[in-house]
């Protein structure tokens, strides 16, 4: 058992199988389109809590662990931890906002023009885009570029690390912020009201 649950592939393989299992136990019968393009929806909530599961360890877990961590520990996180979690956290930042513009896109004839310009009845969904989109471009334009200088994996001198690693946590704390709105207008769409 220890062998199985030890291997992350196979774990995640185990958890796929059971995923197609499920699909295919319950809802085998009704997979036409809007099947599909519920099974979108799933892959986008899959990859935004990936994201933001990220997005809460860096912020919960890390960022305050920091400081308490002994100097000569320390490289074990900012070497071996935080680029393997960043690598996972900016790619699935980029995968939510497709995917969740693709779940807007496929229903409906296509709703994320009439949500980003907060059109009557998709206000909610569309100020949840507009923050997730916000979010999504912290992560690539702001949190990766300023944590490559803070991490040494790009060339930069000492004061530029200790500006980057503080820009950094500053649009990490941000998308901290913005997450819960975010996330309320998500739900809300279609369970408290347009
Ligand atoms: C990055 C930009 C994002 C865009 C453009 C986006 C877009 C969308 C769209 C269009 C919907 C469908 C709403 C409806 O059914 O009318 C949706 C639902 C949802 N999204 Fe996002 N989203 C984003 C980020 C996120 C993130 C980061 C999460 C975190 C988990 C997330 C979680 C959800 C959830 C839970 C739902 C509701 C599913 C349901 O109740 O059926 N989204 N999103």
């Amino acid at each position: 058992m220890a062998k199985i649950l030890g291997n992350f592939h196979l774990a995640l393989l185990i958890g796929l199988a059971l995923l197609v299992i499920a699909m295919v136990g319950l809802h085998s019968d009704v997979m036409d389109g809007f099947y599909w393009a519920g099974f979108l929806r799933f892959l986008h909530v899959f990859a935004g809590v990936l994201w933001i599961g990220l997005l809460y360890y860096f912020n919960f877990v890390q960022i305050p662990t920091m400081p308490k961590v002994p100097a000569e520990l320390k490289p074990g996180v900012s070497r071996y931890i935080a680029p393997a979690a960043l690598f996972w956290f900016r790619w699935a930042a980029l995968a939510t906002l497709i995917l969740g513009l693709l779940v807007a896109e496929i229903q409906e004839g296509g709703y994320s023009a009439r949500a980003l310009t907060l059109a009557e009845g998709y206000r909610t969904i569309g100020v949840g885009m507009w923050l997730g989109i916000v979010m999504a471009a912290n992560v690539w334009f702001v949190i990766w570029p300023n944590q490559k200088r803070a991490l040494g994996l790009v060339e930069a001198d000492d004061a530029s690390k200790a500006r980057s690693a503080t820009t950094a946590m500053m649009a990490s704390r941000t998308n901290l912020i913005l997450s819960l709105p975010m996330l309320y207008c998500m739900v809300g769409q279609i369970h408290m009201g347009a």
